[in-house]
């Protein structure tokens, strides 16, 4: 591994020295400034501060903003970017509107501005929290330098199911992971005061169960129970919230009848109620016009009231609030205490962004700031620590770097676009290294290595084929990466099947079959039905989508220098048709038995995923003993604490992630058959044994009774430790009142 130039670093460290540190403005001075605000703004004014409007895609405004801010008829934009064209809006805002109210910035920074790191699945499959809030903390601080100070990001959403493409954007299937990876996205954006120059505020999206869109498919109806909600859904927004973010984005999905973007059990009831949000919500892209569609606004002005009184504070594109707000405020439909309110909140936030004292961003700092020698060594790191070995069959891997003759096959293989995946910032393909540039990197020039495509990600013919499996065939070893485009992955992206798509599959059996060493590189955004790939390929990586640093990450893991020890954040499921499969489930009254037709199980397939939830391997080998629990009762208030020795029984220095789940045997509701409470992810050297520890309490081992409300039942309480959702030590203890 590279390491940084001090003089790159020095740079940017002497440049952040120097700018003033300014802090936001003390809380109660805040509300002071923004009554005396209010009290002086037209209705307009007001209406203005509740809409963000779309810039071009190349970042830059539109003509008419110009005129709009220069009225204070709008508040905020999305996708305008870079620290001159900022500037030259917010002088406007501040310079010749009549209040000089500051515009907020905001742009989906999901996994990167410029340096691009692996889309949030793959993020996630690091197990590694500090990892997830470097990698955000570095898009902040290049988001910040080009004058965008708020992203819509993190995505929370919990997904179950791999058809539908933004499971890419989030973290996988869990809610107790996702939370973990929710609070670490929220501090890495944010920090501990997001008025420093290198900070943003985030925005917790898509508020909320847009993940279980029926079918898979995007955009579609959810039908969610409360409890599932609390449970299940809610969870990663609650450790947003507790970690500080500051924005939440409504959703565009029907919840149980009632739209997300007007929602008032969900936007008030729970956010302003229950968890004292005191930051704004921001609808999603024109949702509040859509509400028309669902069927449940007859017409615009119906649209607006009924997302502004559900508790929507700003409207994303659709301008609604600001055509029929007098309108409806003159007949009484909607108070101007409804408008002051969502001024109050988006204000608050623009103060705590210290935007009235520093409206401006120092232009010098973009480009010392932006694609940083750290900041790209950083990517390769948290892309490395992202790869997931599914299969390593003969110890294929790692390969020896003074190896004769390798072959770099498949239509990833040298693909800068889709390395960097969906949703990709600022960033640029050229700024990716592939998976071919990569291998060259590593490899001293007597290496051998040829390259064929070999196929297309989709369609296309299949005479490249043959090609690639020459190269194979002549080789030590062949290197096949396959996959999905970026463009099949994330918004609007769902997919009905999960197979490798194209011809890629055929080309795979045809390069196996040469019976060459080969290791698969898989690049997707979602879990793939790969079952030949499982029983024939004798390697396989997951790699997801790198980011603009994947090719050399890679790398490092396929020659040994990178041991992998990501995780798997979703459950792989054999054929589509098993979905939604997820570890978390319900035992049922008949649980699946091989041996009885007459329980729950396919006739057709097999119920067992293809790889399971935290299911990775290693190069070395770790055993698990010593499982002891600190009490075999507790009371409900009670904690338990759970330790395991971990040793690193192989010869090579390895990670692994040490996962907790626990189960109620019999409560007054059904609990899932195993339950995530805890995970740690721990660096052994060969030899080395290490003990972790956990703590279960009420926060863990708590549920929603049937009354809804959360209690620690007495009961009995499986407790398993191990590597992956599946295979693991076991204890139990008692809850007793
Ligand atoms: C999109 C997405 C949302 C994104 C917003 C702004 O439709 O649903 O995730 O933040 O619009 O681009």
């Amino acid at each position: 591994m590279k390491l940084v130039k001090p003089t790159s670093l020095l740079v940017v460290l002497l440049i952040f020295a120097t700018l003033p540190s300014i802090a936001a403005p003390p809380r109660d001075d805040i509300e002071r400034r923004i009554d005396a605000l209010l009290a002086r703004m037209t209705l307009e004014e007001k209406l203005g501060q509740l809409q963000i409007l779309d810039g071009e895609a190349n970042g830059n405004y539109r003509p008419e903003h110009l005129e709009m801010i220069r009225k204070g008829l709008l508040g905020s934009t999305l996708n305008v970017r870079g620290a001159k064209r900022t500037n030259e809006l917010q002088h406007i805002a501040v310079e010749q509107s009549r209040l000089k109210i500051p515009v907020l910035f905001g742009f989906d920074v999901i996994h990167g501005y410029r340096t691009i790191f692996p889309i949030s699945l793959g993020e996630s499959a690091s197990w590694d929290p500090a990892a997830v809030e470097r990698s955000a903390s570095i898009a902040a601080a290049e988001s910040a330098a080009s004058g965008v100070r708020w992203t819509f990001a993190p995505m929370v959403d919990i997904a179950r199911d791999p058809r539908w493409g933004r499971i890419s954007e989030g973290a996988g299937e869990d809610p107790y992971l996702g939370a973990v990876m929710a609070g670490a996205r929220v501090r890495g954006f944010q920090g501990k005061d997001y008025s420093a120059p290198d900070k943003i505020v985030a925005c917790a999206k898509h508020w909320v169960a847009y993940g279980a869109a029926e079918g898979g498919r995007d955009y579609n109806t959810t039908d969610v129970s409360e409890r599932a909600l609390r449970e299940t859904y809610f969870p990663p927004f609650k450790a947003a919230l507790d970690a500080g973010v500051g924005t939440f984005m409504s959703a565009f999905n029907d919840l149980n009848g009632v739209p997300t973007s007007a929602n008032p059990f969900t936007l008030t009831t729970v956010l302003r109620r229950e968890w004292k949000f005191d930051g704004f919500v921001v609808s999603d892209y024109e949702s509040i016009k859509e509400l028309i569609n669902h069927g449940l606004a007859a017409n615009e002005a119906e649209a607006a009231r009924a997302a502004l009184s559900a508790g929507v504070d700003m409207e994303m594109v659709s301008r609604l609030y600001k055509e029929y707000a007098p309108q409806l405020i003159r007949e009484g439909k909607l108070s101007k205490a409804n408008i002051d309110e969502a001024v109050r909140r988006i204000l608050r936030i623009k103060f705590r962004l210290g935007l009235f004292e520093r409206p401006y961003t120092e232009e010098a700092r973009e480009q010392a700031t932006i694609m940083s020698h750290a900041n790209v060594e950083a990517a390769r790191e948290v892309a490395a620590r992202s790869i997931v070995l599914l299969k390593n069959e003969r110890d294929v891997l790692p390969i020896s770097k003074g190896i004769h003759s390798i072959a770099v096959i498949g239509p990833l293989a040298d693909d800068q676009q889709d390395m960097i995946g969906s949703w990709s910032g600022d960033g640029r393909k050229e700024d990716a290294v592939t998976l071919l540039a990569g291998i060259k990197q590593k490899l001293s020039p007597s290496t051998q290595i040829t390259y064929a495509k070999g196929c297309e990600i989709e369609g296309g013919a299949s005479d490249g084929i043959d090609e690639a499996v020459r190269i194979a065939r002549d080789a030590d070893v062949a290197i096949i990466a396959v996959g999905e485009s970026a463009a099949m992955t994330g918004e609007a992206a769902s997919r009905a099947s999960l197979d490798l798509p194209g011809r890629q599959l055929e080309m795979v059996k045809a390069i196996v079959a040469t019976g060459r060493p080969t290791a698969v590189v898989l690049m997707n955004g979602r879990p793939l039905t790969i079952n030949w790939l499982a029983e024939n390929a004798p390697a396989i990586l997951e790699s997801w989508f790198a980011g603009i640093q994947g090719g050399n990450a890679i790398a490092d893991v396929l020659f040994g220098d990178v041991n992998p020890g990501g995780k798997l954040p979703v459950t792989f499921p054999r054929v589509v048709g098993q979905v939604p499969l997820y570890y978390n489930h319900k035992n049922t009254g008949r649980p699946p038995d091989p041996n009885n037709k007459y329980t729950s199980k396919y006739l057709d397939a097999l119920v067992t995923p293809l790889f399971p939830f935290g299911f990775g391997l290693s190069y070395t080998r770790f055993r698990l003993t010593d499982l002891r629990l600190g009490a075999s009762i507790i009371r409900p208030d009670g904690r338990v604490t759970v330790t395991v020795d971990v040793e690193n029984t192989g010869d090579r220095l390895g990670d692994e992630v040490v996962q907790l789940y626990i189960r109620h045997i019999a409560a007054s509701v059904t609990r899932p058959v195993k339950e995530l409470k805890g995970f740690e992810r721990i660096t052994l050297k060969p030899g080395e044994k290490k003990r972790v520890t956990f703590t279960l309490a009420r926060e863990h081992l708590g549920f929603y009774n049937r009354d809804m409300r959360f209690v620690v039942e007495p009961g009995e309480l499986k407790v398993f430790v191990g590597a992956n959702s599946v295979d693991g030590l076991e204890a139990s203890f008692r809850v007793v009142e």
